[in-house]
């Protein structure tokens, strides 16, 4: 996500700082974004934007310090409390008085780390959704001790950056879109896990009757099944959710054996060409 969200940045003209704590990661994400560059140029911010003067305003660099010279921090560590909270602690102290803290966590609210920036009132959620440029809706949620000017200025950025703003009056799990999409995916793996029926015809099913282009499990390879396992066994852990235990486990299969969705080529489906997109999907009789 957090290559996409400079990219984005970066098509609107903004200078990033693209910080990694792994510089393998980094050269993946230059790539990454060049591919980007030329896969999306059909759209107008990318046909507008000059690819090279774009991918020079994309600083990459494992150096925290240099990386806090910044006016805004979107973080986008993975789904760990503990790993965010480290990190806005460890950006606290780095960033200049002026710099405004947001965090893209998935399934996680800000209060969660707000005190560990030790600015708290200028630390807020702007959530993002991908494909960042073609779902351009972004969350926008204080914690109970946003700054109100602060609020406005994140959603001013977002408006900036070519998203549409939602904002939310106060904390919430999910927040808006995700709220829902939880509650599908949820109950999605449960009828897998759970040896009710396959990955194909969970996504058969919501793609045949709602008339979408894919499914839950279409979704979920997408978002990266890491990422969906972090939150899933996150969730277990916090509620004692015996069911959505069992649901980590069954992901946890998908990891073990090196399928991470879409980004390793292969998760609940093979890419570049995954099932759910070939002509005859939706009336396939048994391919599972
Ligand atoms: N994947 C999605 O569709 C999606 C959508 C919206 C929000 N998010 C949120 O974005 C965040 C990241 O998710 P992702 O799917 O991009 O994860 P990812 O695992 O693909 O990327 C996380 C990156 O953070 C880096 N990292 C690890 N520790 C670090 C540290 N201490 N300092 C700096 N960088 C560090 C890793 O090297 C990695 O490149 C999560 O909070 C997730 O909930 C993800």
């Amino acid at each position: 996500m957090g290559r996409q969200i400079a990219l984005q940045c970066a098509l609107y003209g903004l200078t990033v700082l693209l910080y990694d704590v792994d510089l393998k990661v980094l050269g993946g994400a230059r790539k990454q974004i060049e591919n980007y560059l030329e896969q999306f140029n059909h759209l107008e911010q990318f046909a507008k934007a000059d690819p090279s003067a774009t991918l020079e305003r994309i600083q990459l660099t494992i150096d925290p310090k240099e990386a806090a010279q910044c006016d805004l921090i979107s973080e986008s560590v993975p789904e760990d409390p503990v790993l965010k909270r480290n990190v806005f602690k460890q950006f606290g102290r780095l960033c200049p008085q002026h710099t405004v803290f947001t965090t893209n966590s998935s399934s996680l609210v800000p209060s969660m780390f707000a005190d560990s920036s030790g600015r708290a009132d200028r630390l807020a959620a702007l959530h993002f959704h991908q494909p960042i440029w073609i779902s351009n809706v972004v969350d926008v949620m204080p914690h109970a001790g946003t700054s109100p000017q602060v609020l406005d200025a994140v959603e001013g950025f977002a408006r900036r950056i070519g998203q549409i703003p939602i904002r939310l009056q106060k904390e919430s799990y999910g927040y808006v879109f995700n709220a829902m999409l939880n509650a599908l995916n949820r109950e999605a793996i449960t009828l897998v896990a759970n040896g009710i029926t396959s990955v194909e015809n969970v996504d058969r099913a919501w793609m045949g009757i709602m008339k979408m282009p894919i499914g839950p499990f279409g979704i979920l390879d997408g978002v990266g099944l890491e990422t969906v396992w972090h939150i899933t066994s996150y969730w277990a852990g916090q509620l004692g959710d015996v069911q959505l235990e069992k649901n980590a486990q069954f992901l946890k299969t998908y990891l073990d054996a090196g399928k991470l969705g879409l980004k390793s080529g292969e998760g609940f489906y093979r890419y570049p060409d995954p099932a759910y997109q070939q002509p005859n999907f939706l009336t396939q009789p048994e391919d599972d």
